[in-house]
């Protein structure tokens, strides 16, 4: 099987660290992954309004999540939650009611910031967040990364030894989730 990973970055600032980390971690997944960077940063403003008449550019998110057998959610902490650009596509994705792109799709949750909390908060908040929208959510290991100067070497992959390690476990066991959760 092949296994398409929609990949949603909470940060929408062109030098992200969470996006850099998403690119690195996809070099640690075997080939039979594939990783499609979805955008947030178009989405309109969540409005309940709009139900009925969802604009293009959410159908377009929605049905990229629709066609994705998996999920990783690689995102900053803004202050002490998730950024509000994350929460509107996962609310823009949820609805209309009965309609959600997310329910049953195997996700993975990580994150990278400048502070030595390392998105601790942010991630146990989209976990609260994706246990309602029945996404399966790999709760073991936790990845908590602190940006430093070597995390990334200079063609994009994990710079050094240590946390290079640390994420190729970590997306051992994202594969195997996803592997086992995944619907065709
Ligand atoms: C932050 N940052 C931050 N860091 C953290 O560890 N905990 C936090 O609660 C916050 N809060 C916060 C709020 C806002 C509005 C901003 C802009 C930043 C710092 C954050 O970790 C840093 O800006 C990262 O570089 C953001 O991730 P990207 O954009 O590099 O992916």
């Amino acid at each position: 099987n092949q296994y398409q990973i929609a990949v949603v970055v909470g940060s929408i600032r062109a030098d992200s660290f969470n996006r850099k980390l998403a690119l690195a971690l996809a070099h640690l997944a075997p080939p039979e992954f594939t990783f499609e960077h979805v955008r947030i940063d178009t989405l309109p403003l969540y409005n309940q309004d709009l139900d009925g008449k969802q604009p293009a550019e959410v159908q377009t998110f929605k049905s990229r999540i629709a066609a994705a057998q998996g999920l990783l959610f690689v995102t900053p902490e803004y202050n002490r939650s998730i950024p509000g650009v994350l929460k509107n596509a996962l609310d823009q994705g949820s609805r209309p009611y009965g309609q959600s792109a997310w329910g049953g799709k195997p996700a993975g949750v990580i994150g990278v910031s400048v502070g030595a909390i390392g998105t601790a908060l942010a991630q146990q908040h989209l976990r609260n967040v994706l246990a309602y929208l029945d996404v399966p959510t790999l709760g073991q290991p936790e990845a908590f990364i602190q940006a430093k100067d070597d995390l990334f070497d200079d063609k994009g992959h994990i710079g050094n030894e240590g946390s290079r390690k640390f994420l190729q476990s970590w997306v051992d066991r994202y594969v195997a989730w996803v592997k086992t959760h995944a619907a065709f």
